[in-house]
């Protein structure tokens, strides 16, 4: 049987990535070019700028990603692309190029939603996960604890209330005068602070709730950080980073398993960049193993974002029959039962 090879863009954020996954998990390229770097100087993520650098890349990535894959067009069944949520000017920069490439070629087109994407990292090489699965979702923009019952069948068991979990840490992180993105810079200095030294609030939101908040947290790092200041104490960075993770990641761990409980599930992934968090993978491994919880983590190339998972996404809308046509839009806002 021929192979189904899908070509995916994905421009949501601040990468420029194009890949080719045949099947919906074997990679046969995933080329990301990063604005990390035009983007740091400002703190954060330019829309204006991350569109114009997205427009500048993105041909050269996607025929990267040709080549690098060996394959040329002639190969590929179906142009898959991420059409929401994210910065619109930059979704319609990867959407608009994809829906070229599709009508010109005669191709199927495959919307993706960027948060379904993150889930199907988990399908990607080969120790893909069984379903079904519970799937704590841990990015810049998104903290949500999914139920994957199917490919294409999604319940959300609680979500974040207000920031999202890499937020949080990108703002903590500018606080302490670290630099962007600050999430891995945290992770770093963590490892040389206690913990326990500070006891910042968690949020629980009640006994059943699988919902997240981090404004309090956030808040009470920059109170202890200015009181301090005032006061002419001094203060360990170190100390404040491992504490303010150790908080997160205590809310995001418990809160997984009990949503793995709840649904019966004895798998959990988790995906997007805060997975990448060595506190995380730690806590996780020891609570799963503690619970009879398998743990799923992809390689960290694949939680931050990239067009591989978007690939590994549509091959099962693909298998379905689920395409879009030319009239697919960029919708920042999009839910991820769509
Ligand atoms: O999934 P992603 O690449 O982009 C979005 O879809 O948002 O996630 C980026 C987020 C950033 O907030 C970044 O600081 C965070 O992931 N991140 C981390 C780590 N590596 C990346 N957060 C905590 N610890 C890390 N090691
Ligand atoms: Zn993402």
């Amino acid at each position: 049987m021929k192979n189904i090879n899908i070509l995916a863009i994905e421009t949501s954020c601040d990468e420029t990535s194009a890949a080719v996954v045949s099947d919906g998990w074997r990679v046969l390229s995933n080329i990301i070019f990063s604005q990390i770097d035009i983007h740091r100087v400002y703190g954060g993520v330019v829309p204006e700028i991350a569109s114009r650098s997205h427009i500048e890349k993105v041909d050269d990535v996607v025929a990267e990603a040709l080549a690098a894959a060996n394959v040329t067009l002639d190969d590929i069944a179906a142009v898959a692309v991420t059409f929401g949520p994210g910065l619109v000017g930059a979704l319609l920069v990867g959407l608009n190029f994809g829906k070229a490439l599709a009508y010109a070629r005669g191709l199927p087109l495959v919307g993706v939603h960027h948060i379904a994407g993150h889930i199907a990292s988990c399908y990607l090489e080969n120790d893909g996960i069984a379903l079904p699965f519970v799937a704590l979702v841990v990015s810049g923009g998104h903290t949500q604890l999914v139920y994957v019952r199917d490919y294409t069948d999604f319940e959300i068991l609680g979500q974040s209330l207000d920031d999202a979990a890499g937020e949080a840490f990108d703002k903590v992180a500018r606080s302490l005068g670290l630099p962007y993105p600050g999430g891995i810079e945290i992770d770093r200095l963590a490892r040389q602070g206690d913990p326990f030294a500070i006891d910042f609030p968690r949020a629980w939101l009640g006994a059943d709730s699988y919902d997240f908040s981090f404004s309090g947290l956030k808040s009470a790092v920059l109170n202890h950080l200015n009181t301090a200041k005032m006061s002419g104490r001094d203060i360990s960075h170190a100390d404040i980073a491992a504490s303010f993770q150790a908080a997160v990641v205590d809310v995001l761990t418990k809160k997984a398993i009990s949503a793995c409980s709840h649904v019966g599930a004895t798998r959990l992934a988790v995906v997007g960049g805060v997975a990448c968090n060595t506190a995380l993978r730690a806590s996780l491994t020891d609570l799963c193993g503690n619970n009879g919880i398998t743990l799923h983590i992809p390689p960290p190339v694949f939680c931050t974002d990239n067009a591989a998972m978007i690939a590994a996404a549509a091959y099962h809308k693909y298998q379905i029959g689920d395409f879009s046509d030319q009239h697919l839009n960029a919708v920042p806002n999009l839910p991820l039962s769509v």
